[in-house]
């Protein structure tokens, strides 16, 4: 069967049965600022589920394209996908189980021709939140469905949503393909791992409201909401093991991707399923408006498109070629998404641009590890944080030199820079960059003069941890091992009031942050700063005899003299190699 064909049946089914067809909303949720990406097809309909009316009546059916990232590693399998197009039916407070069961059951066994002996069912087996959903069950048996093929489970396997944090939700009854066909299942259920079973269809029927306390409230309108993915259904139903073997949907994708890396597929290569799922999936995540960035969604599409390029390097590429594939998969879904078409355009830039950049900071980061010596998990981290270097990255080309890196200590670096970017935006806050009276400007400036004077008497190794900043006094956390001396502390004080003194002029740039980061400037989360950041320069010269120069949001002063006396008043030794500094303004 093609993918195309059960869209059709799909609509056509539910159209006969009095749903609207509405469109596929973008991929960028409208009304949820709690999540990045649609990930399912009730998504762009939760107020409407929530009980405003839909302009289009009670009944409504689609099929939704969806991302989700949560499975990005196991893409390269024969069923994981970031990027899958759901299809589904909805009743907004119109039908209720006895029909959504009936219509799956007869579109399966009569629309689809599926033997109703392959046909498994799992239900809601009850809890606290809410009751053994057996009039679902005694639907499946008035059906045929006999006791034996029916399986209860609890929450993790038979409730689904809400989608995001909060929202409508409830239990629902799934429906499994038994590639066997035989009515005997040994040990093995549906719901297991064992790979007799493959979930075809899932209906929810959402009464419930997640409140933001976790708690379960029922709702006025009950609801209908089913979802069918579109790569795995087809593929069950045709009797194939591997979602990459329909040959609408991968086909001509596959085959672009052999003539882009001259590297056939056989049948299970991993990187040329990577390729496929993250060009389709970027080819989307573009023309929903994305562009790549290091931030949020920006982020994942970036992640999307550099495990592609990765991918490539395994099949030997060392030139771009993901437009190529991207284009394929336009023209494989361009009569049912016209937008593809009139975004291509966008979308070969948007994937040129990137994919070019990589390439550069590719080769800049190879030159660097050339000079990093032995890598480590530190290392990797370094080149992840500095150069966008994906892990895997890093560790084949560990490899190939006969290295091997400590992932935990990779992940623990990792671990510890998600604490500091944390603190660092809470202390945006609190530490008063929301605060811009003349007290803390002038503190703030004074901090920078503080890293630089810090880093002059004791060492390049001084990098800023956090900071915040109050009216009364600015607090500056670093890294060195000991506190420091009496005459340091002299010695720190003096340069920054000698640089106060000379009033300085202090100059904002907007620069391209690679730019500035190669210029010296200080920066203390370059990854997840985007890619034109703005500057702050202490100095005379601001080309050359600059004396501070750090990313920044500011705002600060204008020069130096006009901060006033800066006092350090105290130290505290707050961690392992973190020493914690106040210092205030004296005049
Ligand atoms: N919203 C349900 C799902 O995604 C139908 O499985």
């Amino acid at each position: 069967m093609k993918a195309k064909n059960l869209k059709k049946k799909y609509l056509d089914f539910f159209k006969s049965r009095g749903h609207a067809v509405i469109p596929s909303a973008s991929l960028i949720p409208e009304n949820d600022p709690s999540v990045l990406f649609i990930s399912a097809g009730m998504h762009p309909l939760v107020p409407y589920l929530l009980g405003e009316p839909h302009p289009e009546g009670k009944r409504l059916t689609n099929f939704q394209r969806c991302l989700r990232t949560g499975d990005i590693d196991e893409v390269g399998d024969a069923a994981h996908h970031t990027f899958f197009e759901m299809l589904g039916n909805w009743s907004l407070g119109d039908y209720w189980k006895k029909e959504a069961i009936e219509w799956s059951y007869e579109f399966l066994t009569k629309e689809l021709s599926l033997s109703s002996k392959r046909l498994w069912i799992t239900c809601f087996a009850g809890d606290k939140d809410a009751p053994r959903d057996t009039e679902s069950a005694e639907v499946w048996k008035s059906l045929g469905v006999p006791d034996k093929r029916i399986f209860f489970y609890g929450k993790e396997e038979n409730w689904w949503g809400p989608a995001g944090e909060t929202g409508p939700c409830g239990p629902d009854t799934e429906m499994f393909y038994d590639t066997t066909g035989s009515p005997h299942a040994g040990n093995c259920k549906p719901g297991d791992k064992c790979g007799r079973f493959f979930e075809i269809w899932n209906d929810v029927f959402m009464q419930y409201n997640k409140t933001k306390e976790g708690k379960y409230e029922p709702l006025e309108q009950k609801n209908v909401d089913t979802g069918m993915g579109v790569d795995r259904t087809t593929a069950v139903l045709s009797g194939l093991d591997d979602d990459y073997k329909v040959t609408d949907l991968w086909g001509n994708i596959l085959k672009t991707i052999e003539e882009s890396t001259k590297s056939k597929y056989k049948g299970n290569e991993k990187a040329h399923r990577v390729i496929a799922d993250h060009v389709r999936a970027a080819t989307f995540v573009i023309q929903d408006g994305v562009v790549p960035s290091n931030k949020e969604r920006g982020y994942v599409l970036r992640r999307l498109i550099r495990r592609a390029i990765r991918y490539g390097r395994i099949l030997g590429v060392d030139k771009p070629f993901l437009t190529e594939i991207s284009k394929s998969v336009i023209k494989s879904y361009q009569d049912q998404y016209p937008e593809l078409e009139e975004k291509s355009g966008q979308i070969k830039e948007v994937l040129d641009d990137e994919e070019n950049k990589f390439f550069h900071t590719l080769a800049k980061g190879l030159r660097e590890i050339e000079k990093l010596g032995e890598l480590d998990g530190k290392k990797a981290f370094f080149l992840y944080e500095t150069f966008g270097f994906p892990l895997e990255l890093t560790e084949e080309i560990a490899r190939d030199k006969g290295q091997k890196i400590d992932i935990e200590e990779f992940e623990g670096q990792f671990e510890k820079h998600k604490k500091k970017s944390r603190s660092a935006s809470a202390g945006m806050f609190k530490g008063g960059l929301a605060d811009h009276s003349k007290e803390v400007i002038r503190l703030h400036t004074a901090t920078h003069l503080l890293h630089w004077a810090l880093r002059e008497v004791l060492g390049k190794s001084v990098h800023q941890e956090g900071s915040n900043i109050t009216k009364e006094r600015l607090r500056f956390d670093f890294s060195h091992q000991q506190k420091l001396t009496e005459s340091e502390i002299k010695k720190v004080e003096k340069l920054i009031n000698e640089k106060i003194k000379e009033d300085l002029p202090v100059h904002k740039s907007v620069e391209e942050k690679e730019k500035a980061l190669k210029s010296g400037a200080l920066a203390n989360f370059a990854e997840t700063y985007p890619e034109k950041v703005s500057v702050y320069t202490i100095g005379k010269d601001l080309k050359k005899n600059w004396v501070s120069k750090e990313v920044c949001g500011g705002p600060h002063v204008k020069t130096t003299s006009e901060i006033g006396r800066v006092r350090i008043k105290k130290q505290e030794k707050i961690g392992t190699d973190l020493i914690r500094i106040y210092a205030i303004i004296e005049s």
